[in-house]
């Protein structure tokens, strides 16, 4: 069957002002072109017009009616692969990406309930994802590292899904870096792309 990858992205910003989406497009490409009969699926946060939850749709959320949630959620577990590209912010995701998160948290798709508490249904084929992020500062070690909240929280609730395979591409100090310093930066991020999507 043709493996789909889902391409979220949760940026306001045109792709090409940002470097999260710029450097999630170099990963896409290059995993396109090695896996030709992939389907792509594109799913922009910000221009699907994403809401929070409101009361009608949680409503119908816990009363098993249909609605945008279930068709969201229902997505997402008919994919292989993930490529989830936001920034940092605020030390945490962009609020758009918990709102889908929000949505795609769905009983009786992405988890369940059982005596022994909740467990992912989606550790059912060998999906993997990706966390594209840019950030201004430096968090992926040194003394910032216990405040890489945004990696942490995707990797907890793919985790609870039941993706476990999880791997992060960053490009970080953004807000530091200058002139050839952050070209310097930025080219070795899209080589880490590419030699990342040849092996997704
Ligand atoms: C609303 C907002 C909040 C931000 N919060 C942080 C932050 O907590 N830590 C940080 O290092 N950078 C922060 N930044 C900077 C961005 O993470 C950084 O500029 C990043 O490279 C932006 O990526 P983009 O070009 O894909 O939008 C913030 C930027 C914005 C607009």
């Amino acid at each position: 069957m043709t493996q789909k990858l889902l391409y979220v992205k949760a940026n306001p910003k045109a792709d090409s002002d940002s470097h999260t989406s710029t450097l999630a497009n170099v990963f896409v490409q290059e995993y396109q072109k090695s896996n030709p009969d992939c389907e792509i699926i594109t799913l922009d946060l910000y221009k699907e017009g994403i809401q929070p939850l409101d009361a009608d749709t949680l409503t119908k959320m816990f009363g098993g009616e249909k609605n945008k949630a279930y068709d969201y959620a229902q997505q997402f577990a008919s994919a292989d692969r993930y490529v989830i590209a936001a920034p940092m912010w605020n030390l945490s995701i962009p609020s758009i990406l918990k709102v889908y998160i929000d949505y795609i948290s769905y009983v009786g798709v992405s988890f369940k309930y059982t005596e022994s508490g909740p467990i992912g249904l989606l550790s059912d084929k060998p999906r993997k994802a990706l966390h594209v992020s840019s950030r201004g500062g430096m968090y992926s070690e040194g003394p910032a590292k216990a405040y890489d909240l945004d990696d942490q929280y995707i990797r907890t609730i793919l985790g609870f899904f039941g993706i476990t395979q999880v791997e992060s591409l960053f490009l970080e100090q953004t807000g530091i870096l200058q002139g050839d310093a952050l070209k310097a930066a930025i080219d070795q991020s899209h080589q880490t792309a590419r030699t990342m999507a040849a092996n997704f």
